[in-house]
This record gives structure tokens, sequence and C-alpha cells, in this order.
């Protein structure tokens, strides 16, 4: 028997419950939150559509009671504030660093061998404090920025060449931030085949632009953040870990050296199993790569600093 706990049952958290049902990746999900009654009106909600949808995950949600989360095997975190249109992730950090250590403390409490995911924004940093604050070995700490924004660069990747986005194979590393993520457009391929060759310099700049606002643009459209995407990518590494498949997702992981880097989760090429962060897959970045790596690695380390600033770590 699996079971996955998400905490916040706002729009990622709910739709990301929605996912692991629909696709069956746990026997039992439970839906976490602090606002009364909102968790189990979701989880309900979700629960109506199973005779539509045909699975047959059970979803429960609950009002704060941690004791329902007891012995999951993954708890996802999703609770704190989204941004909204003209906000960086980074400013979101005062609010959702408290829920953050909150809920990721309660929920081990519970589940002392649970692999946490964290959503949470500025995720790079949540995921940081996680594992700083709770002590994990640093396989059980994982955050969820890079297979969103993997799939966005897949997404324009597929737009620019006309074709289908399965088709299209591309990583986004370094942070979760509008102005520190990089697109490897170099790497990208369809079908085998170096993107490069397929498109001009300019329209892949034009593509590795576009996903790096990717998240930005949607809060302009929506008022809010985006929440399909980033529920169904939280899913995908869940389904990783739970399954033990052994998939490459681009997570934020606490570095040991690997890439140069100690002391920081940023978003580097991983092995997601049942252990959480299996391995970190290091290749050979080009000058140009490390270079931004190392800029991305800085604007991460001056938000990591506030934690200290503030007294939160
Ligand atoms: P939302 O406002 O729809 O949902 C957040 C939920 O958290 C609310 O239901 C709220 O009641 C709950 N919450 C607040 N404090 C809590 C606590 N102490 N315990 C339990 N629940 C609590 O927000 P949304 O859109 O779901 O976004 C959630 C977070 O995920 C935001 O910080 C957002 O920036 C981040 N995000 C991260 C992404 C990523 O790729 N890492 C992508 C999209 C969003
Ligand atoms: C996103 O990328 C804001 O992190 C959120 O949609």
């Amino acid at each position: 028997m699996s079971k996955v706990t998400v905490v916040g049952a706002g729009n990622v958290g709910a739709t990301c419950a929605n996912v692991l049902a629909v696709n069956e990746v746990a026997n039992e999900v439970v839906l976490i939150d602090i606002k009364e009654g909102f968790a189990e009106g979701k989880a309900m909600d979700i629960m109506q559509t199973a005779q539509l949808m045909g699975f047959d995950t059970v979803v429960t949600g609950v009002t704060g009671d941690y004791s329902k989360t007891a012995n999951s095997d993954v708890v996802v975190i999703t609770s704190g504030i989204p941004r909204k249109p003209g906000m960086t992730r980074e400013e979101l950090i005062g609010v959702n660093a408290g829920i953050v250590k909150s809920v990721a403390k309660s929920a081990l409490e519970y589940s002392p061998n649970a692999i946490l995911v964290i959503v949470s924004n500025p995720m790079d940093p949540m995921a940081y404090l996680t594992l700083k604050t709770l002590g994990l070995p640093r396989n059980r700490v994982i955050g969820m920025g890079g297979a969103l924004d993997s799939s966005r660069f897949k997404y324009f990747l597929s737009l620019a060449l006309n074709c289908n986005a399965n088709e299209v194979e591309g990583l986004v590393i370094g942070g979760h931030g509008d102005t520190t993520m990089i697109p490897l457009t170099r790497l990208a391929t369809y079908k085998g085949v170096p993107v490069s060759t397929l498109l001009s310099a300019e329209k892949l700049e034009e593509v590795a632009k576009a996903t790096m606002v990717g998240g930005a643009t949607l809060t302009g459209l929506l008022g809010t953040s985006a929440w399909m995407a980033p529920g169904a990518a939280a899913s995908f590494l869940v389904e990783s870990i739970i399954k033990n498949q052994g998939k490459l997702i681009v997570c934020a992981a606490s570095c040991e050296g690997e890439y140069g880097m100690k002391d920081i989760m940023i978003g580097v090429p991983c092995i997601i199993g049942k252990n959480g962060i299996e391995k970190i897959v290091e290749f050979e970045l080009n000058a140009d790569e490390k270079a931004k790596l190392a800029a991305s690695e800085a604007a991460v380390r001056g938000t990591n600093a506030v934690l200290y600033a503030e007294g939160i770590l």
C-alpha cells in the first residue's frame, strides 16, 4: 500500500492530488490544509470523479490533523502564498518560510521515513530550509521546479518546431526563477536530432526566454500563478518515487560537490527512485552554461542568505 500526503489543498495541491488519483500513482492520497473544510471539499470533489475517470485511488481531506497523514511514503508541500502579477517567487520568502518549516516538521513527526517534495516558492530556498531544519539525508528532500520548467521548455520547443511535444527532449537546470533557470538549448533534441540544427540561434533564444518567463506569463494571464502543469509536474516526480521508476528529472537537490557546488539546493539532473534522489547526474557543461550556472547559484545563495539574516535558519 502506498500513501502520499499533499500539504496545501489550493490550486497546485488539489491538482497534484487529482493527477495522483487519476493516474493511480498511490493507493491513498491525503490532502491537508489549514483552512477549515477546504481539503475535505477538494477531496470529495475529486472522489466524485472516480467513477467517471475510473480510478481506485482513495483521496481524503483533513483540516490540520497530521495524525491522518501518518506513514506516508511521500509528502508534497504546496502550502503558502502564490505570486501575484508583477511579483517574483523570491518575494514570497517571508510568509512561506514559516509555513514550510512548520508543516514539514508536523508531517515528518507522523511519517518519519517520508521523502519530502517541496513545491512552495521560492522553491530552491524552501527546499534548502527544509533540509537544514529537519536534518534529513540529502536524498530525502527534493525541490520540484525543473520538472515543470523542462516541460514548459519542451512545450515552447514543440511550438517552434511545429511538432508533438512528446517527441522533444530538453532540460532546464539552475534555480527555479525567471532569471535563474537555464534552458539547455544546446542539448535539446527532436527525436534525437539536435534542435540547434533545426532552429536558428535567434529562434532558440526566443524559446529559452519564453521558458524562463513561462510562470510569469501565466501569472499575468491568470491573476495568480499557474497550477495545472505545476500539479502535474509534482505528481510526475512522486510517481517516479512511488513506482521506483528511476527517471531522470531535474530537481532542486542538495549538491555536495556536483557541478562544483556545495551547501545549496538548486536544479540539477537527478535519478528519482524509491529513495528519492538516487543520484545526481553530472555531465560536461560548456563555458557559457557554466557561467550561467554560476550566476544562478549566486542568486539562489543570495535568497538563502535572507533565511540566515532573518533568523529563520
Ligand atoms: P493557493 O493559495 O491556491 O494554495 C495554497 C494553500 O496553502 C491554501 O489553500 C492555504 O490555505 C494553504 N496553507 C497556507 N498555510 C498553510 C499551513 N500552515 N498548513 C496547510 N496549508 C496551508 O496557492 P497555489 O497556487 O496552490 O501555490 C502554492 C505554492 O506553490 C505557492 O508558494 C506557489 O508560489 C508555489 N508554486 C510552485 C511551483 C513550482 O514549480 N515549484 C509552481 C507553482 C506554484
Ligand atoms: C510557476 O513556475 C510560479 O513557480 C510558479 O508557475
